[in-house]
């Protein structure tokens, strides 16, 4: 179908609302430059296309940050606001309007929804038990327990499941339970609840979970909870809570996941404040518009289950689709602090081109929930060969030419073979717009790139440095470089979703006056272009691997309030000791001389240390961090004088030193250089 027998499409997408907590990193990026490219594609196309987002700004993890950094959690997430929406315009992520869930059109709207669904029969009351700290007096969810696994006996585990052997169980069970909070034991404490009854939905949902609105994959999934049956959702979390209170209650609050998605809206509200747009047109029931969530893999159960029936149960219109993506990896592993592959998107910035990674992610892509991996050498490989390599090139090819011999004017008329020639490109635009529109995006990239290939086998074909130099050749010659220009114009026509600051650069040197899906079907002809600036320069390896270093250096000094996988973690710090207890540790600089696995130990490694006078045996916790093979040779700090403990490996005659907040993230200390860096281990 050609794009101009389409009638403009009304659509509202959105990103998922990033945790006002922490920094925005390459992880959550995948998600923002995929909504970004696709909403840049459909205005390209000529369609009206609405993206908003916000900060997700409630929640215990939000409360407890403040707290830790001795602020109000409003200017925690006000000054997070700034750092998040500088990120996103250093990546040229263009959102219509960006909110915040702490605001006054969320706390109506959440009420309004909530409201309905209470009117509706939705709502309902229990008694739950749950633990209490009765120092911190607040109840604490899953992740804010930790204690011994009851299967396995690892220590320092989650509330909800074991990160050593997977077991999953209910927070009482732990053994020896402590809270994550204030490190006293917790107790157990009743207080009442409130449900939204999801299970009234279980037909719309088995219907709508499978008519379209999501992906093969996730709707498959989503039938195996179907088949253990849908449990009601407690919406309510008891004071102190930073969110909103919940109406006609007293300390109850709601659950930042109730008032989460209902930002989407609150953002589009507040759009429709600044602009003329209707609300009730994009979210009443029947509405013509299309609307969008993209989202990670992650939160699936939220987006495809709760919110469409929170959008039912209160009257509103159900999204037309939820497009969920895969993480992404860095190097074929999860992002590592310790690694440097935990890279923020500041850090980023500071070493390299957003246009960069946003054409990578572009030809990784597509529109299933696999994971996706940034493979460090492909990346500047990739974009070294196809934009820099393959597309800029054309231009810088051509430019001259058409500048110095015919004054930066395109040629009038070109020979059938060249109308043939632009024809055949144009022929593929229609499906690469396709792809475009079902994010497939890797095969759009593809798809492009090939087409890149045949320009430059045109121009290598006819030669230009070669007809320049001959004499009567200039018909020849202007033919040649303007079709050059003509193809290069279509191809940074249809990449210029995906890297619009180089489109644009582009766009002046070609004296456009914007960028419309559409008008390449004209091709320029007798057109006026401009002086020819580099429009992209290659990315060097030396900048990505001081990105990598820049990334482990932060990792380090910033030791972690918040780890990886949005778990917080608060150790409590232990008991005070008086100076004199102190100077009795010995601390010894040890040279590690053997480092060796131990059969059937999960997280224990055996060093041999040589610190001089004598060598020591240690079994130490690193498991998790550390190759064996990494550590022989390097210097570490010991404690020398621990009193010897039978293990049941043998003796350990020591300890080492090491910080972080467990797991890969442990840093091993070093005397020379702060930490010692291994390959780390899964
Ligand atoms: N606040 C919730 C979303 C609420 S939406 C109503 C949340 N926030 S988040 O900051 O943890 O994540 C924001 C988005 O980034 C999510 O869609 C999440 O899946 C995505 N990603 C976070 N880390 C990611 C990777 N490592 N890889 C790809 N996407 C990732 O969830
Ligand atoms: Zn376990």
């Amino acid at each position: 179908m050609s794009q101009d027998k389409k009638t403009t499409r009304k659509i509202l997408i959105t990103s998922a609302l990033p945790y006002a907590n922490g920094p925005i990193h390459l992880g959550h990026l995948v998600e923002y430059i995929q909504t970004d490219i696709w909403a840049r594609f459909q205005r390209l196309s000529g369609n009206e296309c609405h993206f908003v987002c916000a900060d997700d700004a409630h929640g215990t993890p939000i409360m407890l940050r403040a707290e830790a950094e001795g602020i109000k959690p409003e200017e925690l997430i006000a000054r997070v606001s700034k750092e998040h929406q500088a990120d996103f315009t250093g990546f040229k992520i263009h959102f219509d309007h960006y909110h915040s869930t702490h605001s006054d059109e969320n706390k109506e709207l959440s009420a309004y929804i909530y409201n309905q669904l209470k009117k509706n029969g939705h709502i309902s009351r229990k008694i739950i038990s749950q633990f209490y700290d009765t120092e911190k007096e607040m109840f604490l969810s899953d992740r804010f327990i930790k204690g011994t696994c009851p299967k396995c006996k690892a220590d320092g585990q989650y509330g909800d499941n074991c990160e050593s052997c997977g077991a999953t169980y209910s927070p009482t069970e732990l053994i020896n339970p402590k809270s994550a909070v204030s490190g006293t034991t917790p107790v157990e404490k009743d207080s009442e609840h409130l449900f939204f009854e999801l299970n009234n939905f279980a037909e719309m949902l088995k219907k709508w979970t499978t008519d379209g609105h999501l992906q093969s994959q996730v709707s498959n999934k989503l039938q195996e909870w179907f088949e253990t049956g849908l449990r009601g959702w407690d919406i309510s979390r008891e004071a102190p809570y930073f969110g909103f209170e919940i109406p006609d209650e007293t300390n109850k609050f709601f659950y930042v996941w109730l008032d989460a998605p209902v930002g989407y809206m609150a953002s589009f509200k507040a759009y429709c404040k600044k602009t003329n747009l209707d609300f009730d047109e994009f979210w009443s029931k029947g509405s013509k518009t299309e609307l969008y969530h993209f989202i990670g893999k992650d939160i699936i159960y939220f987006h495809s289950l709760f919110w469409p029936a929170m959008l039912d149960g209160a009257g509103f219109r159900k999204p037309d689709a939820i497009f969920a993506h895969g993480f992404l990896t860095v190097d074929g592993q999860k992002m590592s602090k310790s690694r440097g592959t935990f890279i923020m998107a500041k850090s980023y910035l500071e070493h390299l081109n957003p246009e960069y990674l946003r054409y990578y992610f572009a030809a990784k892509l597509n529109s299933k929930i696999d994971d996706l991996d940034l493979n460090l050498e492909d990346f500047v490989q990739r974009v070294n060969s196809d934009l820099v390599g393959k597309v800029v090139n054309i231009a810088s090819r051509c430019a001259g030419f058409v500048n110095k011999k015919f004054d930066g004017k395109l040629v009038d008329e070109w020979s059938t073979k060249a109308t043939q020639l632009y024809q055949s490109i144009l022929a593929e635009t229609d499906n690469i717009a396709e792809l475009y529109e079902k994010r497939e995006f890797a095969h759009a990239m593809r798809e492009i790139m090939t087409l890149a290939d045949i320009a430059n086998e045109y121009i290598d074909e006819t030669a230009p440095w070669v007809l320049a130099k001959e004499e009567g050749k200039e018909k020849e010659l202007h033919e040649s470089v303007s079709l050059g220009i003509n193809l290069f114009r279509v191809l940074i026509s249809l990449l210029s979703p995906v890297i619009p600051v180089t489109a644009e650069k582009a766009r002046y040197f070609l004296q456009l006056e914007a960028y419309k899906w559409n008008d390449i079907q004209s091709p320029l002809m007798g057109h006026q272009i401009t002086k020819f600036k580099p429009l992209m320069t290659r990315v060097e390896m030396v900048a990505v691997k001081k990105m990598v270093k820049a990334s482990k250096a932060d990792a380090k000094s910033a030791m972690p309030v918040q780890k990886t996988d949005n778990k917080i973690l608060l150790e409590p710090i232990a008991d005070e000791i008086s100076f004199e207890d102190f100077t009795k540790v010995d601390f010894r600089i040890a040279k590690i001389i053997n480092a060796e696995h131990i059969p059937k130990a999960n997280k224990l490694l055996k060093l041999t240390l040589d610190i001089g006078v004598v060598e020591k045996q240690v079994f130490a916790g690193i498991k998790s961090a550390y190759k064996p093979e990494d550590l022989i040779g390097k210097l570490t700090v010991m404690v020398a004088n621990l009193k010897p403990r039978k293990m049941s490996f043998g003796m350990s005659e020591g300890m080492v030193l090491a910080a972080g907040s467990g797991g890969e993230d442990l840093f091993l200390l070093n005397p020379d250089e702060g930490a010692i860096e291994g390959m780390r281990v899964k």
